[in-house]
């Protein structure tokens, strides 16, 4: 029997994030630095010895290296059974199901989600468990304890696997399988929703779509799933190859950085009817009709109130959650439906609970995810899928559903500022300051307007019971007008501050209001509370959303 044991050097800044561990490329590249963080989960996830592993990334620059390094510690460790993707590619929803339907006792997913790649850019890697989805914190603060003190990792000699090909090899006596990177999840999405009747739609012409892939792992996906099993247009998916630093692009599907998809959708009257983009992992959406933009609250409100439409839904929804700064859009379709809307903390891993009790169906946040129980990801082609049938299902465009959906429940006027790269000691100050003016703030009226709760918003998870703190500054008023404040957890340059604000209106002759201008007063107001203009030295923010 080898020696497969080697000396490792510990690392101090392992904490993962709101979605895994994160850092620029170059500190990953640190002698042991990949090695310290997956021998530390090995360490923690005890229950991968002897079974089944699932591994892939979106693609991005270091991905092919961490998988080659991945599989020698897995092979070290006593892993039965890798499957990886075609290239090293899966994408994360994809990695949820796999996990899923192989009966995996986990996966590592080698992304920074939307965060730019490339040499300069960033990396990531994430671990889920069993069930598919996020390690729950207890899980991560282990393996951030190991990380610090670890002596040794495990890790073979063995050469590095091809994986530009599907195949069986082995790494001693570990099995490897190089599988498809899309049919599972392909064949997943087909039984969900009604592919045949979103099929004729686009035969006949009526419908017509633009999908950004973004240059990152959706592309293949996009394209199996699109343009040939749906016959779309076949200019259906734009950027659809996986590059290693996205076209040198922020794989973000929203206004600022889709700009490719905005252009086409903008092209007069030859523009396709139906517009979507994915982020560099794939579980990120943003819908689009032809001069119109749907607000991801919103999705997640019009996805519940019309699920039961859908073939993998039409017995209907068990409950719905949101994480806290997303807008409440969601919680008027609940109210009226007669089912539970939870509110959790940011982050999908809080949402894992409630779908494995079978507490919630789908599930959504502000920041362009949604998903449902089918795996244990937010889910971007999903939610593509489901707004493609809902068309086909309701012969409508995406603007005239979204109108009537506002005319039945009322429009949550909502936007997020984010301040970026903010120095990290003034942006704790920025939340040490807000924190403590909070209290204060409950019953005092602000332009006319009555506070009726301002707090440190802190969630108990109702499944297992654990709390979780701290996790955003909320200040609601009388007339449901909301405004929120937290600092990112997915950032790898400094601090970045998050202001969510959302205005409630039911009356149908004010919903055509520009976002920015509808939500003005309550802008100044959150500006001004949070002094962000002069802690941050920054007149504007850097991304609005
Ligand atoms: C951001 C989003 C959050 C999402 C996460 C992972 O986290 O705000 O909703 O779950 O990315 O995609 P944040 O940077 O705000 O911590
Ligand atoms: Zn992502």
């Amino acid at each position: 029997m080898k020696n497969n044991s080697k000396p490792a050097k510990p690392y101090f800044d392992q904490k993962p994030g709101t979605s895994g561990l994160r850092k620029k490329v170059t500190v990953f590249q640190q002698p042991g630095y990949l090695h310290n963080f997956v021998q530390s989960t090995f360490n923690t996830a005890s229950n991968l010895k002897g079974n089944l592993l699932i591994l892939g990334g979106d693609g991005r620059f270091y991905n092919s290296q961490a998988i080659q390094i991945i599989l020698k510690i897995a092979a070290a460790n006593g892993v039965k059974h890798v499957m990886v993707g075609e290239n090293g590619l899966l994408s994360t929803p994809a990695v949820s199901h796999l996990i899923r339907k192989y009966n995996a006792a986990g996966g590592f997913i080698l992304s920074a989600s939307h965060n730019p790649g490339g040499p300069e850019g960033d990396f990531g890697i994430k671990f889920n468990i069993s069930n598919g989805g996020h390690a729950p914190t207890s899980f991560t603060d282990t393996v951030f304890e190991t990380s610090k003190t670890l002596s040794h990792f495990q890790m073979t000699d063995d050469a590095d696997i091809p994986l530009d090909k599907q195949q069986t090899c082995y790494m001693g006596e570990m099995k490897i399988d190089v599988i498809d990177s899309v049919q599972d999840y392909a064949e997943l999405m087909e039984h969900l929703f009604d592919f045949p009747r979103i099929k004729q739609l686009f035969k006949s012409g009526v419908l017509s779509m633009c999908f950004d892939a973004m240059h990152a792992v959706t592309g293949p996906y996009a394209k199996e799933i699109f343009e040939k099993r749906l016959s779309a247009n076949n200019d259906a998916v734009i950027n659809g190859i996986p590059k290693e630093d996205f076209a040198g692009g922020h794989p973000d599907p929203n206004l600022a950085h889709a700009t490719d998809l905005l252009n086409k959708l903008n092209a007069g009257p030859a523009a396709p009817v139906f517009g979507a983009a994915s982020d560099g992992d794939g579980d990120r959406n943003m819908i689009l009709g032809q001069n119109f933009f749907v607000n991801p609250s919103d999705s997640l409100a019009i996805m519940t109130a019309n699920a039961h439409l859908l073939p993998g839904y039409k017995m209907g929804i068990r409950g719905v959650a949101r994480s806290l700064p997303t807008s409440r859009a969601v919680d008027k379709v609940a109210e009226s439906m007669g089912i539970e809307c939870y509110e959790t903390p940011t982050g999908w891993k809080f949402f894992g609970n409630l779908l494995d009790d079978k507490r919630i169906t789908l599930c959504g946040e502000e920041s362009f995810g949604s998903g449902s129980d089918h795996i244990r990801e937010k889910d971007g082609l999903w939610a593509v899928l489901f707004w493609l049938n809902l068309i086909a299902v309701k012969k409508q465009s995406i603007e005239e559903i979204t109108r009537s959906h506002w005319q039945h429940f009322g429009r949550h006027y909502y936007t997020r500022h984010d301040y970026e790269a903010i120095d990290s000691d003034i942006a704790n100050e920025l939340m040490q300051k807000l924190r403590e003016k909070s209290d204060s703030l409950t019953g005092k009226k602000l332009s006319g307007q009555k506070i009726i709760i301002s707090d440190d918003f802190s969630y108990t998870d109702p499944v297992d019971k654990s709390i979780t703190k701290n996790q955003g500054i909320r200040i609601i008023f009388e007339n449901e007008s909301r405004i929120v404040y937290r600092l990112s957890g997915t950032g790898t340059e400094g601090a970045t501050l998050r202001i969510y604000i959302e205005k409630y209106e039911t009356n149908p002759e004010h919903h055509n209001i520009e976002t920015q201008t509808a939500l003005a007063d309550l802008i100044t107001i959150a500006n001004e509370i949070s002094a962000v203009k002069t802690l941050s030295g920054k007149q504007v923010p850097d991304v609005i959303t």
